[in-house]
């Protein structure tokens, strides 16, 4: 039987994500939004399309969420985008509201789903929807670290005039300004980075991929960042759902890894057919562990802040 992926928002990166999924023939997909005719009409274009990928997958679109029964994996995509001028944070109430709409809409009808929450701000939007959907911590994950590793190698590829598929990043922590790109674990072909790039370099580049989601929303002015997003959470589905078990940075609950308890955050994790199915402890520096903690305290935070409204 094919698998079945539903995506929850037809925005941009619900749309590509579910694009890039049925290109893949490895599932169909059931897109959904509120928006009457959007996720139809983008369905039915993509099914369209279907003969000419060579796939036989189906899109079907939807503005009912009983249409996501049976899901394998749901992909948490609704929500606001950011504006210009707006940190990924800002948009805290407004999306948080609609995570525990669409998650307590969607749990019940599929139980063995595992859920990936890309809505803003992530870390904090996915340990709402673990909570509301009842799974195991295990079985909801945020995507957050494949794409801040995706732009981190890009810039470091851009700076060495090398492919970025011959960089390997690590980013930790939480999606947002406070993130850990840690170059000690950053390597072209093997080579620390350390021994091709001057420090000040990497600094430069440290601080533009914390920035990269701003430098998008900054130039497209109306939203943000779609492509590389939903090529970072196609790369999860497809780890989860071919059970490849690719190590991944993603928002993973933290039982005591890394000294932290009780909270989604961005460390490599195994990713199968289980959801997480271990998260990798590096052994950090305590500049890094420092960094790295900096980080869970603001995300905790947010969470606190929450709880207080
Ligand atoms: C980004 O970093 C939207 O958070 C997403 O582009």
């Amino acid at each position: 039987m094919k698998s079945k992926v539903s995506v929850i928002g037809a925005g941009h990166v619900g749309a590509t994500t579910a694009q890039l999924i049925l290109q893949a023939g490895i599932a169909d997909v059931v897109l959904y939004d509120i928006a009457a005719g959007v996720p139809q009409g983008k369905a039915l274009d993509m099914t369209e399309a279907a003969p000419l990928w060579n796939v036989s997958s189906l899109c079907t679109g939807t503005n009912n969420l009983a249409d996501t029964a049976g899901s394998d994996v749901i992909v948490i995509t609704a929500g606001l985008p950011r504006k210009p001028g707006m940190s990924r944070d800002d948009l805290l109430q407004a999306n948080a509201k609609v995570i525990r709409e669409v998650t307590s809409g969607t749990a019940g009808l599929s139980p063995g789903a595992i859920y990936i929450v890309v809505t803003n701000p992530m870390d904090v939007m996915t340990q709402i929807a673990w909570k509301v959907s009842g799974l195991s911590p295990r079985k909801v994950i945020g995507m957050g670290g494949v794409l801040d590793s995706a732009r981190f190698r890009t810039f470091i590829a851009f700076a060495l005039g090398v492919s970025s598929e011959d960089v390997e990043a690590v980013v930790l922590g939480g999606h947002g300004d406070l993130m850990v790109p840690l170059r000690r674990f950053t390597t072209v072909k093997g080579v620390p980075i350390d021994e091709l790039l001057a420090p000040e370099r990497i600094d430069a580049l440290v601080q533009r991929t914390r920035n990269g989601g701003a430098e998008i929303v900054s130039l497209l002015k109306t939203g943000s960042a779609y492509y590389a997003p939903a090529a970072s959470v196609f790369q999860m589905v497809r780890s989860i759902l071919l059970d490849e078990k690719r190590v991944l940075p993603c928002a993973a609950h933290l039982e005591g890894e890394y000294g932290v308890t009780g909270l989604f955050l961005g460390v490599p994790a195994v990713l199968g057919k289980a959801g997480v199915e271990k998260v990798v402890e590096l052994r950090l520096t305590e500049e890094e562990s420092k960094a790295f903690n900096q980080s869970a305290s603001s995300v905790r935070r947010l969470l606190e802040g929450m709880a207080q409204q």
